[in-house]
């Protein structure tokens, strides 16, 4: 008889141990981390996997983010980043590179647009979560991205992440498929036929961002969206196979 108690007790305090996880829980989960300077920050990382409550957005991050790594270096000035984003998309690579600034315990965007960054608690390994709050045009949207050093993580990372996307109620993720090839990297081979964005960016007002925002707004505006940067990839595709 006291073996079955015994028995039942250890097999209780395992359960409650379970329950008490971190992985299951928001307030731990959805914490901003301490940044200790920006070199942790540096190298290369693979997105995994994002969410945001942008509308249209699982569709436009399944195209747009399909699939993406960015590469950061220190720059010249204390606390300031540089990283150059590439990305494939209708089997074309775009490469877009922006600054940004560590204060604070948050990484400010200025360029593509003003944004701010925390990282959030995550039990994997190599992995950054990042929350990002974004001004496009007159609107306010949040995100949550998964990036790891490796092109895929376990399922159980994969898991604590889509439990951060729930406590923040941000709609289900976007999950990219290494399987579908990552963008060479420009600097490295000569060969590679990459759409450098960085000067579009940069030269976007701020009427181009409420007109932006209008279209990510609208259900048929992110569909039109997507066919126009189909036909546009496309024919750059002829362009350059001719
Ligand atoms: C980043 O900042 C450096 C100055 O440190 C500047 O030379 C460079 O043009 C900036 N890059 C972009 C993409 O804005
Ligand atoms: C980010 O957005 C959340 C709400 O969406 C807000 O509580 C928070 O203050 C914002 N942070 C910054 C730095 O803008
Ligand atoms: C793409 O090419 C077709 C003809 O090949 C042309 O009618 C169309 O306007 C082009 N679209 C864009 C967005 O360049």
């Amino acid at each position: 008889m006291m073996e079955y108690v015994h028995v039942a007790v250890a097999v209780f305090s395992l359960l409650s141990l379970g329950q008490s996880a971190p992985a299951t829980n928001c307030e731990s989960l959805i914490q901003p981390i301490q940044i200790n300077g920006r070199d942790q920050l540096l190298g290369r990382w693979t997105f995994i996997a994002e969410s945001t409550d942008i509308p249209g957005s699982r569709v436009l991050s399944k195209m747009f983010m399909g699939n993406s790594w960015l590469s950061s270096t220190a720059a010249t000035q204390e606390n300031v980043i540089t990283t150059s984003q590439n990305q494939k998309m209708f089997g074309l690579c775009f490469s877009l590179t922006y600054n940004m600034t560590l204060e604070n315990n948050a990484l400010v965007l200025v360029i593509p647009y003003p944004s701010t960054a925390f990282l959030l608690n995550t039990g994997c390994p190599d992995c950054m979560v990042v929350f990002t709050n974004y001004t496009i045009g007159r609107s306010l949207y949040k995100g949550l991205q998964l990036l790891s050093r490796r092109p895929k993580v376990s399922a159980a990372e994969l898991e604590e992440y889509k439990k951060q996307v729930e406590c923040l109620n941000l709609p289900a993720a976007a999950i990219l498929d290494p399987e579908n090839g990552f963008c060479p990297d420009p600097a490295l081979s000569k060969d590679t036929k990459s759409i450098d964005l960085t000067s579009s960016f940069n030269s976007m007002g701020s009427d181009d961002m409420n007109l932006l925002d209008k279209i990510l707004k609208s259900g048929n505006g992110v569909k039109l969206l997507t066919e126009m940067l189909s036909m546009i990839s496309r024919n750059a595709t002829a362009m350059m196979e001719n």
